[in-house]
């Protein structure tokens, strides 16, 4: 369903979680109580999720806290803002990371471009899976750079990508989260966010990549149905209340900190980090890929970014990212 103005414009109303009549919403809207009932009931049918009371009317079950590019700035340290080319809010599109491909294809962007949006309607996951997206309720975070060094040099960036992004929660006090090897974000072995990075050729040489990373912040269950794994969010794992424009500020930070060094340092600062937040480090896994599965023990990242695998028979197979998953053998 295509979000209109007025849809828009009942969001931000709803926004604050408090009550409002269907004749108070029509008056804000601009419309007949009917319009406005109906503008409500395709609200519910996008996913959002309404609490009616006779006699107070109706409100959003959750809060939302719609994102501020001018909040999400201020959240930035002053010495790191210049890292930032331009901050583009988006309301909904189809996904933050095609939507920079596509602006890039026509013209190069300056590296720092970063694209949010409050919902997308084609989020795309790893593995051509599809991100689910709701209104309101994630971080939907897209980044542009370019690079002139060659595609080999590129491939451990999702790694540095994922350490940037765990610590970022770390600072934002959240604890218990890390890693799955390639780059998913976990918290007790629930999916708290993953990242998708896209790459793009140059004519003049060089690559222009597009590091995409969702991270489930407050998402209802409603929302989640189509989601086909264990998955937890920001709000329920953070001790302390994180605000969505402070998450997406930080995680910007350390984003555009770890790319605005990655051309000349690589992956080798990040292998150790990465190591460290390894949640399936001395597990039996499975690695999947196509219909051949392999076995042995995970034992974190090597320097190029491959995953290290112990086979039974004690020798070493390093396994390298792109069509393949990681499963925990659990049996
Ligand atoms: C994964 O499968 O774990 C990667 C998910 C990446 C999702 C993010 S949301 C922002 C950006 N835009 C997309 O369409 N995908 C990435």
């Amino acid at each position: 369903m295509e979000l209109t103005d007025k849809h828009k414009a009942l969001i931000k109303t709803l926004a604050s979680g408090r009550f409002f009549s269907t004749q108070r919403l029509a008056d804000e809207l601009g419309v007949s109580r009917t319009s406005a009932w109906n503008y409500l009931k395709a609200l519910e049918c996008m996913g959002f999720e309404l609490h009616a009371v006779s006699g107070k009317g109706t409100r959003l079950k959750q809060v939302i806290e719609l994102l501020e590019a001018e909040a999400i700035i201020a959240h930035l340290p002053a010495e790191k803002q210049g890292l930032l080319a331009k901050l583009d809010l988006l309301d909904v599109c189809p996904s933050t990371n095609y939507h920079l491909l596509q602006q890039n294809s026509l013209k190069p962007l300056a590296n720092g471009v970063v694209c949010m949006a409050e919902m997308q309607t084609m989020g795309r996951g790893r593995l051509g899976k599809t991100w689910v997206s709701p209104y309101g309720q994630n971080v939907y975070l897209s980044f542009v750079w370019s690079f002139k060094s060659g595609i080999a040099a590129l491939s451990g960036l999702s790694l540095a990508c994922g350490v940037a992004v765990c610590r970022a929660l770390d600072e934002l006090g959240v604890k218990g989260h890390g890693l799955k090897w390639p780059n998913d974000i976990l918290w007790q072995g629930k999916k708290l966010g993953g990242i998708l990075v896209e790459i793009q050729g140059e004519s003049q040489g060089g690559y222009s990549v597009v590091v995409g990373i969702g991270i489930n912040y407050q998402m209802s269950s409603q929302a989640s149905t189509d989601i086909d794994q264990p998955w937890v969010d920001v709000c329920t794992v953070s001790g302390v209340p994180v605000g969505r424009n402070k998450l997406a500020g930080k995680l910007i930070e350390r984003v555009l900190d770890m790319l605005a060094s990655y051309e000349e340092k690589g992956l080798a600062p990040y292998v150790e980090p990465w190591n460290a937040f390894d949640c399936y480090k001395n597990s039996n896994v499975r690695i999947i890929s196509g219909k051949k599965v392999t076995a042995g023990i995970a034992k974190g990242i090597s320097s190029g970014g491959e995953l290290i695998l112990q086979k039974p028979d004690g020798g070493q197979q390093l396994i390298v990212s792109g069509e393949v998953s990681l499963r925990l053998d659990d049996k």
